[in-house]
């Protein structure tokens, strides 16, 4: 199984998070799933729950596509979609796909456990896009504002490219399109086509208040290059949205159709998915896919700032110091890790090597992390890294690295008297639940 610090299902295809919400005392996590086979398609909702972010299990399918007898409107597939609380439980908006159509549905846990949905007979909630230049139309993110549910979808229009589309309603069911929240002219965000908006009210950290941030992912056009993950910060206004500042939400390659949601202690707890089919061990093995480390998200001067879930550091075991220039053997080649540059080490070191003992080796390059606050936290885990600094984050792989022998800390004349730390992490416990389920009817 790739990663043991991030969670990946024991077998078939896991691309995006969805429906993310912490329900009677657990974190749940569903994501796209294939459970037949580790291509991209057939997808339903795989689910996996933890009570602290760190030990999970992996629970049966929970939202099957179709079938076409009863539910003709996602007998293709289910696509990506979000969790609200309401009513005293748990519902789900997500993208039902019949052939090329994308149709916004909704579905209720049938159980405190949300081990399944019953979808709503009033699927599909749409029966088309909202208007005639629409070309592209999924995934979605819900909140509260104002006595009525509000409502994202991203996609595309005509002519225009990526967009995030808003709606409104007053029971989760019937919708009214209040027009185009964002798009890439508007915001200067790239991308032929947006999937996975998430959005969320902040209380203004900084003192503003009506702010929100909005992250969106993104298909670039062709021969466009940069990175996939996008986050806005701004003011609602009316149906849409004022940008203030934007930026890049994951310095790495890996990073995709993030989700976020809210820890009952008020902290805003995200999710992306790792695309570690990209990597070249990363179509080997029984299981594809990983998500990425629980990070906190947070808005500061405007801008949107990412640490690691503070109940990472609790793996912590014992810190051994390294060099902040040079190699370090460790002793003995370790599966993870974390690797803590302070100070001059943090401005100073500027590539980081990952060596196993077989001699497999990825360098990861730590420019964006330069010149920003704080101490740099590099996590590895079976060939993934995760790095952050200063509300920085970014991940890579490279699955051949299964473990670390010898780190190799390339530290400028700046890093000299820096100081460099290495901590063994204790092994979150991996719970399998019941395999992976199939449609019994
Ligand atoms: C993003 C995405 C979504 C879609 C889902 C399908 O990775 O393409 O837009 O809902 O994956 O699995």
């Amino acid at each position: 199984m790739p990663a043991r610090l991030h969670f990946a299902p024991s077998k078939g295809w896991m691309n995006d998070p969805n429906g993310l919400v912490h329900w009677q005392g657990r974190h749940h996590l569903f994501y796209q799933y294939n459970p037949d086979g580790t291509e991209f398609t057939n997808q339903h909702w795989g689910h996996a729950s933890s009570p602290d972010l760190l030990t999970w299990t992996e629970h049966e399918v929970a939202l099957f596509p179709g079938p076409e007898r009863t539910s003709p409107y996602d007998a293709t597939a289910c696509f990506s979609g979000c969790a609200v609380e309401h009513d005293g439980g748990v519902s789900i908006l997500y993208t039902g796909v019949l052939g090329d159509a994308q149709l916004p549905c909704l579905a209720r846990a049938a159980d405190d456990g949300l081990s399944g949905f019953v979808k709503d007979p009033a699927n599909p909630l749409l029966p088309a896009p909202p208007a005639a230049d629409i070309t592209e139309f999924r995934d979605h993110s819900v909140w509260r504002e104002g006595g009525l549910w509000r409502q994202l979808v991203a996609g595309a229009r005509r002519e225009h490219g990526g967009s995030v589309f808003a709606l409104s309603s007053a029971d989760l069911r019937a919708w009214e399109y209040d027009g185009v929240f964002m798009d890439r002219a508007r915001s200067k965000v790239p991308g032929a086509v947006w999937e996975c908006p998430d959005y969320f009210a902040v209380d203004g950290t900084d003192g503003t208040d009506g702010t929100g941030a909005l992250l969106i992912s993104v298909i670039h056009e062709d021969g466009e290059e940069g990175h996939a993950v996008w986050w806005m910060t701004g003011t609602t206004s009316g149906g849409g949205f004022e940008v203030r500042e934007a930026g890049v939400a994951d310095v790495g390659d890996r990073f995709y159709a993030p989700q976020s949601y809210w820890a009952p202690d008020g902290r805003r707890i995200q999710f992306g998915w790792l695309r570690t089919h990209e990597d070249p061990a990363g179509l080997d093995g029984p299981a594809v896919g990983v998500m990425s480390l629980p990070r906190e998200l947070s808005v500061r001067h405007g801008r949107l700032h990412c640490e690691p879930a503070a109940e990472l550091t609790r793996l912590r075991l014992a810190a051994t110091p390294v060099p902040a220039t040079g190699p370090a053997a460790l002793d003995g080649a370790r599966t993870t890790g974390e690797l803590v540059l302070h100070a001059a080490a943090a401005d100073g070191v500027r590539a980081v090597g990952l060596r196993s003992s077989a001699g497999a080796e990825m360098t990861v390059d730590l420019a964006a992390f330069a010149g920003l606050d704080g101490p740099l936290r590099l996590f590895w885990d079976e060939g993934i890294v995760e790095v952050f600094r200063g509300g920085v984050a970014g991940s890579w792989s490279d699955l051949r690295v299964t473990e670390v022998a010898e780190l190799l800390l390339d530290g400028g004349p700046e890093a000299a008297g820096g100081r460099a730390e290495v901590w063994e992490l204790a092994l979150p416990e991996r719970l399998t639940g019941p395999a992976a389920g199939h449609r019994t009817d």
